[in-house]
């Protein structure tokens, strides 16, 4: 039998999957197939838990930024907001999709390493609290822009701290190799702190790094606060300016399997503040307010999706196909990285599971696979499929693929279910066609 790894999950007295007291069985059935399911309990739970390890160990000097490119919708933003924590945006889409929920701009951190002109002036005009700023373009397009509308943007600098948290050394390697973010170690995080507080029109506030994703470990947090604290130190010396705000970014690890192995959250935050403690006192500096940014794990270990089991293609010493109506379309990312996943038939889920699958997807792909040689129950067509650990970065990285549909999106909260994403139509793929 499955382990069910996440607290909101059980099996219920018909032997069915049940998520926050739903059973997924009867979603299914009411809702249809491909479904998306969150469990508002489990995100809540999550959020409170980040929440209090702020108030036991930091004394609540700061606080949680859900980070919504794991998933974001109206009622995600609403939920998250009402325990307490900021929502971190990184397009002019997710900003929108917060403000419509209600989110305060005072309460949205905006981040990305390439953000338009367009979308900087629509941050401005929406008072947004904190543009975290990429680059030293980006540092003089948004003073420029600032400029033009007569407003002050507080802002704060996206650094490269040099630490890998994806080697044991997590230390100074591929880091310096990315995308994101103003070098440390060259001295162009410095440069642009320095033009920052030169420029009119911005007022820096702090810094920001995010060191990776998916990671199981709290050392790498540690050092990258200590790294920070270095920055803040050479920012107060050389430029006699003391910032008060450090976020230091996402990437806590969820299950995706029962044998996936982290530190438990709070861990992390009794860890880095003892670091900043230490780090603080050596270095004359008062406390910061620390930020952290995550994501999936707010998200994710809420989330299922439901599927029903269609074709069954047995190919003798080769592989089972065991295809549903989903796919990549819904779930790409076991195409895009291969990504691990537990599966099982929530109609079964009390049955041992002792039949090797691969599921496949319906998309014309090869590729189009959730997962591959995993145990499930013996699987008939018209079986219900569910995926755990869904919540994050599936709907939000979702397309209409092959003109598929994207599934609608049901939040649970005890017993209780609620459509919150609504399921696209046809007419929703053709509405933007000439
Ligand atoms: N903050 C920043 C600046 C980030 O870039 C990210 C994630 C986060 C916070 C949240 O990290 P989390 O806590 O969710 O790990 N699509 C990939 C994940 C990409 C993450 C990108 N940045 C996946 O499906 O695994």
């Amino acid at each position: 039998m499955v382990n069910l790894y996440t607290p909101c999950l059980s099996i219920n007295e018909k032997g069915y999957l049940a998520i926050s007291g739903c059973d997924a069985v009867e979603l299914a059935r009411q809702y249809g197939t491909p479904l998306y399911v969150m469990s508002e309990d489990e995100i809540r739970r999550v959020c409170r838990s980040y929440v209090e390890s702020f108030q036991n160990f930091y004394g609540g000097n700061g606080r949680p930024i859900y980070a919504s490119k794991a998933f974001s919708c109206k009622e995600m933003c609403r939920i998250v907001t009402s325990e307490g924590l900021d929502v971190e945006v990184v397009s002019g889409g997710e900003l929108y999709t917060a403000l419509e929920a209600g989110v305060s701009g005072k309460h949205i951190h905006f981040q990305g390493n390439n953000k338009s002109c367009s979308e900087l002036a629509f941050a401005v005009d929406s008072a947004v609290g904190n543009i975290v700023v990429d680059n030293l373009q980006e540092l003089r397009r948004l003073d420029r822009i600032a400029g033009e509308k007569g407003a002050v943007q507080p802002v704060s600098l996206r650094v490269k701290p040099g630490i890998d948290a994806h080697t044991h050394e997590f230390i100074r390697t591929g880091q310096v190799d990315s995308k994101f973010g103003l070098d440390l170690a060259s001295g162009e995080a410095f440069q642009a702190a320095k033009l920052a507080v030169q420029a009119e029109h911005l007022r820096l506030i702090g810094l920001h790094c995010h060191i990776g994703s998916q990671i199981m470990e709290k050392e790498p947090f540690v050092h990258a606060a200590e790294v920070m604290l270095g920055l803040l130190r050479q920012i107060k010396e050389e430029l006699g300016l003391e910032l008060d705000h450090l976020n230091l970014g996402g990437g806590f690890g969820i299950h995706y399997k029962e044998t996936d192995d982290f530190i438990p959250y709070n861990e992390y935050m009794e860890a880095v503040s003892a670091k900043i403690h230490e780090k603080c006192a050596a270095f004359g500096l008062k406390l910061p307010q620390i930020y952290i940014e995550p994501g999936r794990s707010i998200a994710g270990e809420a989330g299922i999706t439901l599927y029903t089991v269609g074709a069954i293609k047995e190919i003798p010493g080769v592989r089972n196909y065991v295809s549903i109506d989903g796919g990549m379309f819904e779930n790409p990312r076991y195409a895009l990285y291969q990504a691990d996943y537990t599966c099982l038939l929530a109609n079964k889920a009390s049955q041992p599971a002792d039949y090797i699958a691969t599921i496949a997807g319906k998309c014309c792909e090869s590729g189009d696979l959730i997962q591959e040689h995993t145990p499930v129950q013996r699987p008939e067509e018209g079986d219900i499929l569910a995926v755990l650990s869904t919540g994050a970065y599936n709907y939000s990285m979702s397309s209409n693929y092959n003109r598929n549909l994207r599934p609608p999106c049901v939040m649970v909260r005890e017993g209780q279910s609620r459509v919150v994403i609504k399921g696209e139509t046809y007419q929703d793929l053709i509405r933007n066609d000439m």
